[in-house]
């Protein structure tokens, strides 16, 4: 499954061969040039960055490293593999062969969940794009424009399905993907946690462990869809967002490590006056990333999730690995909810609450790379530990966006929360310290005071390689 790189749009789908669709593609293609112009990276973009880029979807050796302009980058359209004889693996549809072209019945509820999926690709990149103009290190700016990259192919896979499958409301949905802007008060992004700021490299980091780490579980669930071009292109997708998880948890990691060594050596828990971030306002950061990262799983009930699994259109993390029917007719899941001010736990019917299920494996990964930063943590012989916020937490989406809960997960009242909000959420001291170390490191082989240096370079560079460079 080699890329045709000749071709004016990149592809492993014989473009070619649909002279219709190859030419819709290529008049959106200036338009998504443009909208990168206008809304991507904002400075370096005539700069040589050392980027990687897919040349084949095969598990080895897919990834391609050179120095590259961004604006030059090849966005291209990739698919998985066909796995012939594939067939739907849930819901009604059950055994019956995977859907090459999108049924008709199903055509207005996949087009919404292929939008929703690509509001959100577009949408990261216009949150980061003044962060390369703060950067701490050339090694983590490369890998910002990496992300970036990634996300806008993200679109094209998105856009690439649209048009060739959704007729004309498809190609008027591509349109709408460059004329939404994040945090526009016209034209919002689809989703909340699109339209939030990313004004810091803290934020960056949270989001990318937290926020891409969503579109991990949205697209492994797409990926068991019955609508196999969905199902092959998120399966693809998949593999690029795991470096965007790495930078994520890497990033954080470098951030808990650099103010342990910084409390260490100056035996202080006042590390701002050395330039580092303490452990706390990393603490109510991830208390925010977390809880609007959550929110986009949906509500905890929902009818939609229930309609979409039965459908055989969007299954849960993992479906195969499930032992059970695949249709959930008549199965219970136990969901957590308000019972007054109190927080119980519910068996309810597990086909609507598809939604918390995800969310559930969700936070159980999130889990872990939080117990690696505590490792380092406890390595530095430091009496704290970092946490996810109990899921109630500071949610505007769901049973618990009508109450008032603390991280530790009481329900509290209106009062107490307006009391010791700044224990819990970033203020806007925190913002403002943050924002004062947001000072551009661009030296070979330097890092700004807040993060430690990682652990090795990119694609088997030295750590002080000139990852962009001109
Ligand atoms: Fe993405
Ligand atoms: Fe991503």
């Amino acid at each position: 499954m080699a890329v045709d790189y000749k071709e004016r749009i990149p592809n492993n789908v014989s473009l070619h061969e649909d002279r219709r669709l190859q030419r819709a593609l290529e008049e959106w293609q200036p338009r998504f040039l443009q909208w990168w112009a206008d809304m991507g990276p904002d400075g370096f973009q005539a700069r040589d960055v050392y980027l990687r880029t897919a040349i084949s979807v095969d598990a080895q050796g897919w990834a391609h490293f050179d120095y590259l302009r961004m604006p030059e980058y090849r966005w291209g359209i990739f698919l998985a593999e066909p796995d012939p004889g594939r067939t739907i693996g849930f819901g009604a549809h059950r055994g019956q062969p995977a859907w090459p072209d999108v049924p008709g019945e199903y055509r207005g509820t996949l087009r919404r969940l292929i939008v929703t999926q690509g509001d959100t690709e577009p949408a990261s990149v216009e949150q980061q794009r003044q962060l390369g103009r703060t950067c701490p290190s050339l090694y983590d700016l490369r890998n910002l424009f990496q992300v970036n990259v990634e996300e806008g192919r993200h679109l094209w896979a998105m856009v690439y399905l649209l048009h060739a499958h959704f007729g004309r409301d498809g190609r008027e949905e591509a349109e709408a993907l460059l004329q939404r802007h994040s945090g526009d008060r016209d034209k919002p992004r689809i989703l909340g946690a699109f339209n939030e700021k990313t004004p810091d490299w803290l934020s960056f980091f949270m989001f990318t462990y937290f926020t891409d780490r969503d579109g991990k579980y949205q697209l492994a669930s797409l990926a068991e869809s019955g609508f196999d071009p969905l199902s092959r292109t998120c399966r693809f997708m998949l593999t690029e967002e795991a470096h965007h998880m790495f930078v994520g948890e890497a990033g954080l990691g470098r951030i808990v490590q650099r103010t342990c060594e910084v409390m260490r050596d100056h035996r202080t828990d006042d590390v701002r006056r050395h330039g580092a971030i303490d452990l706390a306002t990393i603490q109510r950061y991830l208390n925010f990333h977390f809880s609007v990262s959550i929110d986009l799983f949906g509500g905890e009930i929902s009818t939609n999730a229930a309609n979409f699994y039965t459908a055989g259109l969007k299954g849960r993390f993992e479906e195969a690995k499930k032992a059970d029917d695949h249709a959930l007719a008549g199965a219970t899941y136990a969901v957590s909810q308000l019972d007054g001010d109190r927080i119980v736990t519910r068996d309810v019917a597990a086909l609507p609450a598809l939604n918390e299920r995800l969310r559930d494996d969700y936070i159980a990964d999130c889990q872990r790379g939080v117990d690696r930063w505590n490792q380092t943590v406890r390595k530095h012989g430091i009496d704290f530990e970092l946490r996810l916020p109990h899921r109630g937490f500071h949610r505007a989406i769901g049973l618990f966006s009508q109450a008032r809960v603390s991280p530790d997960g009481r329900v509290v009242s209106q009062a107490e929360w307006d009391a010791r909000q700044g224990e819990w959420l970033p203020t806007e001291n925190d913002k403002s310290f943050v924002q004062s170390l947001m000072v551009p490191v661009i030296e070979r082989g330097k890092f700004a005071s807040w993060i430690a240096p990682p652990a090795r370079g990119i694609n088997g560079q030295a750590v002080d390689f000139e990852y962009v460079r001109g």
